[in-house]
């Protein structure tokens, strides 16, 4: 069975644990989009892992993991993040590892970029800096470089002076920023070449031809849905699909082939960086949330924004990626709240409703309508099967089962591998 796990809020939902588990009973773990933009913790026994490009399931010996062609590699981060791995004694071989040679390169002017046109915005997305819009935007406009690219001196050598042409012109006289070295980056990136053209290949026909052979695959969504380009709170969004229909463009697997669709959800709401954020708490219980569920950003640190689970988006979520199975992450964080709330519509010029609204400003300025519920006020995270936790967690539970129209498959009650019911 090929099984897609998507993100169904503004990231951070817990994917990273949740491919960690499920993969052990894959074959093969793809990537599909986004890039070092990524934070993916996995926590194992008192070890904890952060991955931002390889698959959560590079831990797992024996097990494939696949950079699809809808990733955007930067090279050296990844170089960094497979020798620390192996630092830790996790070895990464081109029988674990392939990338897909049509999957496009960060370049250092796309991170440079990435902060620069940031500092000129009035309206700050608060990206990740690590050059992912840049690398994406070029994709498009049809002028990037990809990975296989990299491995051939000669179409590196073409590609990488027609974009400095450029590049050196608007960065010249749009920003004042100096030059770029054709020839430093020249090397730098051939080198780069070299050092990743094992794991490079056709990872289309790679993936197709291990489901013909009835190999299991497992898609790794990053970000969330409301980070997608297209569905997400835009602009306040990233620059790839990070919804189900990016897992067929970014990896050539079709839709036919992908069997069940699981979502990713915290049991409440967070997001990094800026946009609107309807059930977003006040002081007090952002401070509370935030410290009990440890939430800064694994990849940039920065302090995540933290709110009540929103049902409304997530309902939405569900539509747009035909989630069969959710699952709920961070339960455990309620644990000490007397009364829990979830937004079931939002109110908007004295008018209530429950679909996501498309526009910007009807978000902004729409208040949630909540429902409370009493809290269970007891620890969670010892409890492994789901008829024994307390009657309110199941409850709350329940509830969200019966607004988002969907099953609740697992639930996790701590940060450890073993610490999730699975219903
Ligand atoms: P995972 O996979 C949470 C956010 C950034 C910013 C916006 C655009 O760990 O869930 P970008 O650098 O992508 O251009 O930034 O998207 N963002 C994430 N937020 N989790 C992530 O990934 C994210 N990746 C990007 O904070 O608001
Ligand atoms: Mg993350």
């Amino acid at each position: 069975m090929n099984v897609a796990v998507v993100g169904a809020q503004w990231g951070d939902e817990g994917k990273g644990k949740l491919i960690d588990i499920l993969s052990q009973d894959a074959d093969i773990t793809a990537r599909y989009q986004g890039g070092n933009n990524a934070g993916h913790t996995v926590v194992v026994g008192n070890k904890e892992y952060i991955f931002h490009l390889l698959p959560s399931a590079i831990l797992h010996k024996g097990k494939v993991c696949v950079i699809g062609n809808g990733v955007v590699v930067d090279p050296k981060a990844l170089l960094e993040e497979i020798q620390g791995l192996g630092q830790r004694g996790v070895h990464v071989t081109p029988q674990r590892l392939k990338i897909a040679g049509l999957s496009h390169v960060v370049m250092p002017y796309h991170r440079i970029l990435d902060g620069l046109r940031e500092s000129k915005r009035k309206n700050k997305i608060g990206t990740t800096g690590r050059g992912i819009g840049p690398c994406y935007a070029d994709k498009v406009t049809r002028c990037g470089i990809r990975m296989i690219d990299m491995t051939n001196p000669r179409i590196l050598k073409s590609k990488l002076e027609d974009n400095l042409r450029e590049k050196n012109d608007i960065f010249k006289n749009v920003f004042g920023y100096s030059d770029f070295s054709f020839g430093d980056i020249f090397k730098e990136y051939a080198e780069y070449g070299k050092k990743l053209e094992k794991y490079i290949c056709d990872t289309a026909t790679y993936l197709n031809r291990a489901i013909d052979q009835k190999k299991s695959v497992l898609f790794e969504g990053a970000q969330g849905t409301f980070l997608d380009i297209d569905f997400g709170t835009y602009p306040f969004v990233t620059s790839s699909n990070s919804v189900v229909g990016g897992v067929c463009s970014g990896t050539g697997v079709p839709p036919t082939k992908i069997d069940q669709v699981i979502a990713c959800v915290k049991a409440y709401t967070t997001r990094v960086g800026e946009g609107p954020f309807p059930t977003e708490f006040s002081t007090a219980l952002m401070e509370e949330i935030r410290t009990k569920g440890n939430e800064f950003g694994a990849t940039t640190g920065r302090p995540r924004r933290c709110g009540w689970f929103d049902s409304v988006m997530v309902r939405y979520a569900v539509m747009l990626n035909g989630v069969a199975k959710l699952a709920i992450m961070k339960l455990d964080v309620l644990d000490g709240l007397d009364k829990i709330k979830i937004c079931t519509g939002y109110k908007y010029k004295g008018k209530i409703s429950k679909d996501f609204p498309m526009d910007f400003e009807a978000l902004c300025k729409a208040k949630p309508v909540y429902e409370q519920l009493n809290g269970w006020m007891t620890p969670t995270t010892g409890i492994r099967r789901y008829n024994n936790l307390p009657l309110n967690a199941r409850r709350y539970i329940e509830r969200l089962e019966e607004l988002l129209e969907v099953d609740v498959k697992y639930i996790s009650i701590g940060t450890k591998r073993d610490e999730i019911i699975v219903r």
